[in-house]
């Protein structure tokens, strides 16, 4: 096909340059938001009177008809094409003959990308968002079924306090709800239209950027041309959070993993999510949590990439600029794949209680609250919790544990013991007394769940 720009050439580009120089089988992706810049694009020249309203019209209607044939498969994507920009508008020549050739008045590609890119990761993120949330939701599911699941909490993977496993995985659920704040807050700052900076230094025609951007639904316009098709910040911003999205599932893919483990046993994965070994009978891997751990590196990889690709860049465009669609583009994709695996894997997941609270029930988790009993009886708590950890080396070295040491041993360190103290360090007692805002007691779970279940609406 020859290129719209060989006027100034006497030869053609060479075949291999012509394959390295494409960005279609990335950008093909595109085509709905670039057909629909277009759309605005055309609606604007005929508004201001650069074309007639009529080729305005007919322009439009043939973008229309373009879309809906690629939608409805009778039009495919020449692979041949440079991008997918030549591509609808060498379709739209095709069809409309020299009409077709008035749509790039008053465009560069320049604008053209950096308008289909907003529009294309605006809808992504709008996706992204959804499935956060039918995350959130497998979690609150999870939440509300393991209210009263006691498990020991970790700190430096060692038993720390006791707590609820609905604790445990609301703290997932934040880390979730987070995430979608800084997704939306991304899109906001991204969601300003470019088109109209033209090549970078705007253009010689009357031109009604405000129109086109409202037409497309953005905010506003960008106030500088030269930024306007310079500015990749909204790719690192999302490339960012989507890291960040990839960082708590995979925390959250840990945690699966060692839970799911002969030593914890604490949740069975659904056969459904799981996958067997081709040589060990008795395997049952987490596969999906795993990958998704592993699929957090590209997703890193892919923002680096793209600060490295714009690191040093002068302004305006430089080809380099090419390289954003792919890196930010498989972050999309791979969140997506990660997030949509993860949710139903939550959601059926099986809880062991028994398992945890057994595990509980070792590694001195109640030491905190005999301090804590002791402190509240008026000992000052750096001398309750020296004495605790006395008592803590003297259960270890007669092979017990803090709540079946009898009364007589704990009085020979304290006499402020009583009876009562028993019932203080049950587990049950030591997850329920936790009723400071945002602990592990069952009202502060409680309005984590109502918190999360507002979060996503
Ligand atoms: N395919 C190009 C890209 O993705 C479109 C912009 C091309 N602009 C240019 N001046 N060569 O960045």
């Amino acid at each position: 096909m020859e290129k719209m720009w060989a006027g100034r050439f006497s030869k053609a580009l060479d075949k291999k340059a012509d394959d390295f120089n494409s960005s279609i089988s990335v950008d093909k992706r595109m085509y709905r938001q670039d057909i629909t810049g277009s759309m605005a694009h055309a609606a604007m020249l005929g508004k201001q009177g650069i074309i007639s309203e009529s080729e305005s019209g007919r322009i439009i209607a043939a973008l229309s008809e373009i879309l809906s044939d690629i939608e409805e498969g009778r039009l495919e994507i020449d692979p041949e094409a440079e991008d997918i920009h030549m591509f609808v508008e060498s379709v739209l020549t095709s069809r409309l003959g020299d009409l077709g050739k008035k749509l790039h008045t008053a465009r560069s590609r320049n604008d053209q990308v950096a308008v289909d890119i907003r529009l294309y990761l605006r809808d992504e993120a709008k996706e992204i968002i959804m499935l956060i949330k039918k995350l959130i939701s497998a979690v609150v599911v999870q939440a509300e079924q393991n209210k009263d699941a006691i498990m020991p909490g970790y700190t430096h993977l060692q038993r720390a306090q006791p707590i609820t496993f609905a604790h445990q995985i609301l703290a997932y659920g934040m880390m979730f709800a987070r995430d979608i704040t800084r997704i939306q807050d991304a899109v906001k700052r991204m969601n300003y239209s470019p088109l109209g900076s033209c090549a970078l230094a705007g253009t010689t025609y009357n031109t009604d950027r405000e129109f086109e951007a409202e037409k497309l639904g953005f905010d506003g316009i960008t106030q500088n041309s030269i930024d306007g098709v310079s500015d990749r910040d909204f790719c690192l911003e999302l490339a960012s959070a989507f890291s960040i999205v990839m960082m708590h599932l995979s925390r959250f893919s840990e945690e699966i993993i060692l839970w799911s483990s002969w030593e914890f046993k604490f949740i069975e994965l659904d056969d459904s999510f799981t996958t067997g070994s081709s040589i060990m009978p008795q395997k049952k891997n987490s596969d999906m949590a795993e990958l998704v751990r592993g699929k957090t590196g590209r997703v890193y990889g892919n923002l680096i990439a793209l600060l490295t690709m714009l690191k040093g860049l002068p302004l305006a465009y430089n080809k380099d600029m090419q390289e954003d669609k792919e890196a930010i583009f498989d972050s999309v994709d791979t969140v997506k794949a990660c997030l949509g695996i993860f949710a139903p894997m939550i959601e059926t997941m099986h809880t062991l209680p028994d398992n945890m609270y057994a595990a509980a029930g070792r590694g001195f988790i109640n030491a905190t609250d005999i301090a804590d009993y002791l402190a509240k009886k008026g000992m000052p708590f750096r001398t309750a919790y020296k004495i605790v950890g006395e008592i803590v080396a003297e259960c270890i070295n007669k092979n017990t544990v803090l709540d079946k040491l009898p009364l007589n041993e704990y009085k020979k360190h304290s006499d402020l013991f009583e009876e009562d103290l028993y019932e203080e360090i049950s587990l049950k007692n030591c997850v329920e007394k936790r009723i400071s805002a945002g602990g592990t007691g069952t009202a502060s779970v409680t309005k984590q769940i109502e918190y999360l279940k507002k979060t996503i609406g």
